[in-house]
């Protein structure tokens, strides 16, 4: 994805990650340095993505035994209380009771698993980040550990938590989440690898730059297609989607690797955000700008509106100043907003009760001025 700084890339990203429920993970470029160098190599990121597509798993697969797990730990807590061998109308009674949380206040001995803080994970040296890969010595101490029990004086209604917590990892069996994972991230891991520009050697620095286009040949089988081992087991990367976004204003497409360019065939090319794009911004998506600021001053009292010619003004305005200091897309609409709205949220405690509309003429009044000065513009939107 080729587009200037503030089209939503990284948002389209972020909204891809919430619309598919699949592995998805997203790394800047520039925060990896080529394999033997100190730092996180690029085979982190899909050390990274399993641990996403555990979690998706163990979600699922918590979820799924969870009701039988929730009934598991009523009959422990029925035993504790009652015994194994009362007559099962007692038992019944007392499942009624505990189920409709009536004993919750009331005190308990439970025994349950005594896992130790996990340890500190120590870098191996020489093997940066080593510790994350194929073992992980805080899992080794915890494993050791795990059969431990201990006993503890509670209240019902929190060991019914602890004991359900128990017994979800006591039935969750972790070698298919594991695998079940594995399979997930292979076949519908997604990886955004934001900034990529930013990793492309521009002809004339050749040889600063070294470590940098050492990053893009890590990356190169990666995408084409390599296993990697991880602590879960080896993941295979050949169809994993891999999706790399910059904005290409300072080295181009053709500056990266010409391989990498072939790895990655398929391009789109953002235009930059109009003006009426700036009024969908503002408005469409639940959680927009304009509703988080009006949540933001409500929690101070403050309660404010927009009025629609207000926010047309505000479109055109961010339209203007991106023209005039610097195109930052639709990252300019929030220093609009934090301005205009800056004095009233000063003066929020008097203004505690009252309403304000804010009209087209606040926003020229405010905005306007600013954004005519340039030399004031700069430092202020
Ligand atoms: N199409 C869009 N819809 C909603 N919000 C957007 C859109 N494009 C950009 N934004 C907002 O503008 C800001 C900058 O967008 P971002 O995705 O970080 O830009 P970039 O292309 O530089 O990665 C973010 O706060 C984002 O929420
Ligand atoms: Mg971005």
């Amino acid at each position: 994805m080729i587009g200037p700084t503030g089209v939503g890339k990284t948002e389209i990203a972020r909204r891809l990650s919430k619309l598919v429920n699949a592995p998805f993970l997203k790394v800047e470029a520039t925060k990896f340095t080529e394999v033997g160098y100190v730092g996180r190599d690029v085979e982190q990121i899909i050390r990274d993505l399993i641990e996403v597509g555990v979690r998706i798993v163990k979600d699922i697969s918590k979820k799924s035994i969870e009701e039988t797990a929730q009934h598991n730990v009523i009959n422990m807590i029925v035993d504790i209380l009652v015994g194994e061998s009362a007559l099962p109308e007692t038992r019944e009674k007392f499942k009624k009771k505990l189920e409709n949380q009536e004993l919750d206040s009331k005190d308990i001995d439970i025994e349950i698993n005594d896992t130790p803080s996990p340890a500190p994970s120590i870098d191996i040296p020489g093997m940066p980040g080593a510790q994350m890969g194929m073992f992980n010595l805080s899992d080794l101490f915890q494993k050791t550990f795990a059969s431990k029990k201990k006993t503890i004086k509670t209240t019902i209604g929190e060991a019914k938590k602890l004991l359900l917590q128990d017994q979800i990892d006591e039935l969750l069996d972790m070698d298919a989440v594991h695998q079940n994972a594995i399979d997930l991230v292979q076949n519908h891991g997604i990886v955004f690898i934001d900034e990529i520009d930013k990793i492309c050697t521009r002809q004339q620095h050749k040889g600063s730059d070294v470590s940098r286009e050492g990053v893009q040949r890590d990356l190169l089988p990666l995408i084409e297609g390599t296993s990697v081992p991880t602590k879960y087991g080896v993941i295979k990367t050949e169809h994993i989607l891999f999706i790399a976004s910059g904005a290409f204003h300072i080295s181009k497409p053709s500056d990266l690797l010409p391989e990498l360019q072939g790895r990655l065939p398929i391009r789109v090319e953002l235009q930059p955000l109009s003006q009426s794009d700036f009024v969908k911004i503002l408005t469409e998506p639940e959680h927009n700008l304009l509703t988080q600021a009006i949540g933001l001053l409500k929690t101070e009292g403050v309660v404010v509106s927009f009025d629609s010619e207000a926010i047309d003004h505000i479109a055109r305005l961010a339209t203007v100043a991106n023209s005039r200091i610097e195109n930052i897309g639709a990252r300019r609409l929030h220093t609009i907003i934090e301005k205009l709205l800056e004095d009233i949220s000063f003066n929020a405690p008097d203004l505690i009760d009252k309403s304000i509309v804010i009209t087209k003429d606040m926003v020229i009044d405010i905005i306007e001025p600013i954004v005519k000065k340039q030399d004031l513009s700069q430092f202020i939107l």
